[in-house]
């Protein structure tokens, strides 16, 4: 009898274990249900829209799995400030925010807007920041993080070539201006505070102009 109960609990212990596992993972095919809710504005490819003096909406299409769902419960908590996003987070159960994150990750990266009217020395100045940084003032490349041609690298580091300009320069205002606050270390903040308009113009223009692949 002893001997049952045991196995029982056993058990029931693999089967907690199991579906906790589970639930750690997204499932794309539940998230395309609850992208629903999204894809007025981050669209049915997962394309977004550049949105010159407004608010941007970044593609979301091809970004890993595990940075999307950081986001949003950054989102949630308010490291990130986002009162656009901020209440469809909050419609979203944690295992649909998962499953939002695998289904946007696992669609092809679509082309970025923004950049067409960058004259050749802003996009110049733009790719050197992005692949040589600016030693005398202490930037390092871009690419130094978010890896070989700014594809990205892993969850911590999101590709960033072929996101919106506009989306783009937003973000490195929000962490200039700490609205956005979510960055292990500060690694970010610390870049966005030593650039100036014309390099935060001339990097989102140019990084909206590079392939995601
Ligand atoms: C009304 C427009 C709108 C809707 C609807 C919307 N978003 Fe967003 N989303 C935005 C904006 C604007 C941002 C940029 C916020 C900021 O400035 O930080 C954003 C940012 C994001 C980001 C961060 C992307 C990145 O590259 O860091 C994710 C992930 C995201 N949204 C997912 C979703 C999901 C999932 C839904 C549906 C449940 C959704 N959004 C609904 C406008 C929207
Ligand atoms: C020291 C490392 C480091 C360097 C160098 C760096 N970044 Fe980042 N960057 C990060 C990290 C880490 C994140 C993700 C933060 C988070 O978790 O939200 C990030 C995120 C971003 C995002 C947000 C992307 C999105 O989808 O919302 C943009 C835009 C960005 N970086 C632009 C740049 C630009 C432009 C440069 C070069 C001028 C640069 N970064 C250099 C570490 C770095």
């Amino acid at each position: 009898m002893k001997k049952i109960r045991n196995s029982g609990r056993l058990a029931l212990a693999l089967g907690l274990a199991i579906s906790t596992a589970h639930a750690a993972q997204g499932d794309a095919k539940a998230g395309a249900e609850a992208a629903g809710l999204c894809l007025a504005c981050h669209q049915a490819d997962g394309s977004g829209m550049n949105i010159p003096g407004g608010e941007s909406w970044p593609r979301l299409a091809g970004l890993d799995e595990q940075y999307l769902y950081k986001q949003l419960l950054d989102v949630k908590s308010g490291t990130r400030e986002s009162a656009t996003m901020l209440p469809f987070v909050n419609m979203l159960s944690d295992q649909q925010l998962r499953d939002v994150s695998a289904y946007y990750s696992q669609m092809p990266a679509t082309p970025a807007k923004g950049g067409e009217d960058a004259s050749e020395a802003r996009l110049a100045h733009g790719q050197k920041l992005a692949e040589q940084g600016d030693w005398d003032r202490y930037i390092v490349p871009c690419q130094s993080c978010h890896g070989p041609d700014n594809q990205g690298v892993g969850a911590s580091f999101p590709g960033i070539a072929g996101q919106h300009a506009n989306y783009i320069e937003d973000q490195l205002r929000n962490w200039q201006k700490g609205t956005r606050d979510n960055d292990p270390q500060h690694l970010m903040a610390a870049i966005a505070e030593r650039l100036n308009d014309e390099d935060i113009q001339a990097v989102s223009a140019w990084l909206s102009r590079q392939p995601a692949q």
